[in-house]
């Protein structure tokens, strides 16, 4: 697969087929991951993948306790979904967070049918910039594998709970950054549109100048009409 079309189609597939994703497979996209770049290449990092159904039944439980945590915060405006970005209209930022919650809510109530969890530790992962190139790795590699899924966080919620039941030697460092669901999406990939465009995220030189070029549409696929003074991409 074009890297652009694994870049511009990785969505977030949060409805996902009960089929389980074979062993060599996973083994793709977890030797892609370990590729990926972190400081000082000490790689601090380990994964475990769940695929046992009991264990999954208790981390559905979990999971969708640690869900209705999360809401709660976003309903009393705290937590990281609260706030919409600087400029950014909060009811659009609204809508935007209804939408991920119906989709959320299917993962949450369908959560046991999931073939694979993959959780993703690691040891002072400096904010999350030594851990993120590797799970975005992960799941571009899953994407040209036809396997879709999302990243979470809320498990973090109780992640005492999680630590004990995957058996974690917490006392070496290591820390929950995040859970990626995967499976075989149910539904059709399509690129990521919904991303304010890049002159409105960018300048150049200045905070307040202009980047200097607009992109009115994604560049990829590639189209005829690209706006002059661009090219589509791939
Ligand atoms: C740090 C991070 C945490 C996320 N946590 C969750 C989560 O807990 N549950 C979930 O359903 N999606 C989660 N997502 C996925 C985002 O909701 C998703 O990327 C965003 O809504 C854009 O959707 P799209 O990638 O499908 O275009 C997370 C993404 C990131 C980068």
């Amino acid at each position: 697969m074009d890297v652009y079309e694994a870049l511009y189609t990785t969505r977030m597939m949060r409805r996902l087929r009960p089929d389980p994703i074979p062993l060599d497979t996973q083994a793709r996209i977890l030797d892609a991951a370990v590729r990926a770049p972190n400081g000082g290449n000490t790689q601090r990092w380990h994964f475990v993948a769940v695929d046992d159904p009991e264990l999954k039944g208790e981390l559905a439980q979990l999971f969708r306790q640690a869900r209705a945590v999360e809401y709660e915060k976003f309903s009393t405006g705290t937590g990281p979904m609260a706030t919409p970005a600087p400029g950014v209209d909060p009811a659009a930022h609204a809508e935007t967070m209804r939408r991920i919650k119906g989709s959320g809510n299917y993962l949450a109530d369908h959560f046991e049918e999931i073939p694979l969890l993959l959780f993703v530790f690691a040891i002072d992962d400096l904010g999350g910039a030594n851990i993120y190139p590797a799970i975005w790795s992960a799941l571009l590699a899953a994407r040209a594998e036809g396997v879709g899924g999302v990243m979470t966080m809320v498990l973090r919620n109780f992640e005492d709970t999680v630590n004990e039941m995957l058996g974690v030697p917490v006392e070496e460092g290591w820390k929950m950054s995040a859970m990626l669901a995967l499976g075989y999406p149910r539904g059709k990939w399509g690129v990521a549109a919904n991303r304010r465009p890049v002159q409105e995220v960018s300048s150049r030189n200045h905070w307040d100048s202009p980047f200097g070029v607009e992109v009115p549409e994604p560049l990829w696929p590639p189209q005829q009409d690209v706006p002059a003074g661009l090219s589509a991409v791939g």
